[in-house]
């Protein structure tokens, strides 16, 4: 039978595959799939516990979100990221960002526009670009993994739609200053572009870096779309919650494509993402510092081995290494697990094609597992490459 050949175009989703080596091989400890350790608050857990009890539980509820999930919303976004959805922006709940950003492409691009991504990109954002006809132009990043602004510039064409920031950054850890992402932003209102920015790590820096939201500068609700997600803050990746902001006149086009996918966001969930807001950030900044000791002992580790190059970054839970060796890094992550029994995901998933990287996540395993399991990737990579 047919296969689009739109989607057969699409790279084959690397979690998956890394999950089945990993499945394939009883005892690998994973530094791939990017999660956490921890559990949702008890407050989410507790807001669901008489889930199912009144008629509207099982009812179709509003295609923007629970209204007072909204509300919850609207107060952290004025609080933490100093956005002000009373002045030209909308909210509206998904059942995660992956979703979120699809949906956001679905409006504000037709086949054979261009969005820009910054390389390392995001692997589900390149794929989403591909299965919407659209063409990912890949932009590198400098040797810190920073936004070259000026090549962000040369890149805009006249099929450009949006330029895309992801901040901390997947899979590199960057954080981008303040001052890159209003210079981004700045670009795109002189191009009439929208700029996309993800924030799903948005409480994850350390050390000296700043998280800062585009969406909070004056001026840019016309243009500015913001992606957040509960997965990684709140031990929420199994309940499927985010929520973007956009720009109003959007919110007619977002709701088509809302109705015909979702039609609303599952409200057990809203009802748990209700619970996890009202505990709030603190709860994701407390387990902050135990990932921050990770953290380091995992880059020690790292950087004992000669021929590897990390890129200090202040972000997320990830380490992106540069292998000097000519081996190929999807064969590399598979003797990883076959002979070591550790997981990390290749590169070549996020874009990287000018040599062998391996990105690291630290976030899944708690000190001593993270330890042991750097101990193996250290001594895999010593006997591999
Ligand atoms: C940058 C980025 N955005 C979005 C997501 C997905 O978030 P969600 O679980 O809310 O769909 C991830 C997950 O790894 C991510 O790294």
């Amino acid at each position: 039978m047919h296969i689009g050949r739109t989607i057969s175009a699409v790279q084959t989703p690397i979690i998956p595959i890394v999950g089945e080596w990993t499945r394939n091989t009883p005892g690998t400890l994973s530094l791939g799939q990017g999660m956490v350790s921890y559990p949702p608050p008890a407050s989410a857990l507790q807001a669901i516990l008489d889930f199912g009890s009144r008629p509207a539980d099982h009812l179709y509820g509003s295609p923007l979100g629970h209204p007072h999930l909204l509300e919850l919303i609207e107060e952290k976004l004025r609080g933490e990221n100093k956005i002000d959805c009373k002045s030209g922006y909308q909210i509206m709940v998904t059942a995660g960002s992956n979703m979120a950003f699809l949906n956001v492409l679905l409006a504000i691009a037709d086949p054979d526009d261009e969005i820009i991504l910054p390389l390392p990109y995001y692997f589900n954002q390149e794929m989403a670009i591909r299965m919407l006809n659209c063409t990912p132009v890949a932009v590198p990043t400098d040797a810190h993994y920073q936004l070259n602004i000026d090549a962000l510039r040369a890149a805009i064409t006249e099929k450009t739609r949006a330029i895309v920031t992801v901040s901390p950054n997947n899979p590199s850890g960057a954080v981008y200053p303040e001052a890159a992402l209003r210079a981004v932003n700045q670009l795109c209102t002189e191009h009439g572009l929208y700029h996309i920015s993800d924030e799903a790590y948005e409480y994850f820096t350390y050390s000296v870096a700043r998280h800062f939201s585009p969406g909070s500068i004056s001026e840019a609700q016309q243009h500015t779309i913001s992606l957040y997600s509960l997965s990684k803050a709140y031990g929420f990746a199994s309940w499927r919650i985010g929520y973007m902001v956009i720009p109003e006149a959007l919110l007619p086009s977002l709701l088509k494509v809302q109705d015909t996918n979702l039609i609303c966001p599952p409200l057990i969930t809203q009802y748990a993402a209700i619970g996890a807001l009202e505990t709030g950030s603190s709860y994701c900044k407390t387990r902050l510092q135990e990932l921050a000791i990770i953290r380091a002992k995992v880059t020690t580790q790292l950087q004992a081995l000669s021929g590897v190059n990390i890129i200090a970054t202040e972000g997320a839970f990830y380490l992106l290494l540069k292998l000097d060796t000519e081996k190929n890094d999807l064969e590399l992550v598979k003797s990883l697990i076959s002979d070591f029994k550790v997981a990390v995901i290749p590169g070549c998933a996020f874009g990287l094609q000018d040599g062998c990287y391996l990105r690291v996540s630290y976030g899944m395993l708690d000190a001593g597992a993270a330890s042991i399991a750097t101990h193996r990737l250290v001594n895999g990579l010593e006997r591999l490459f």
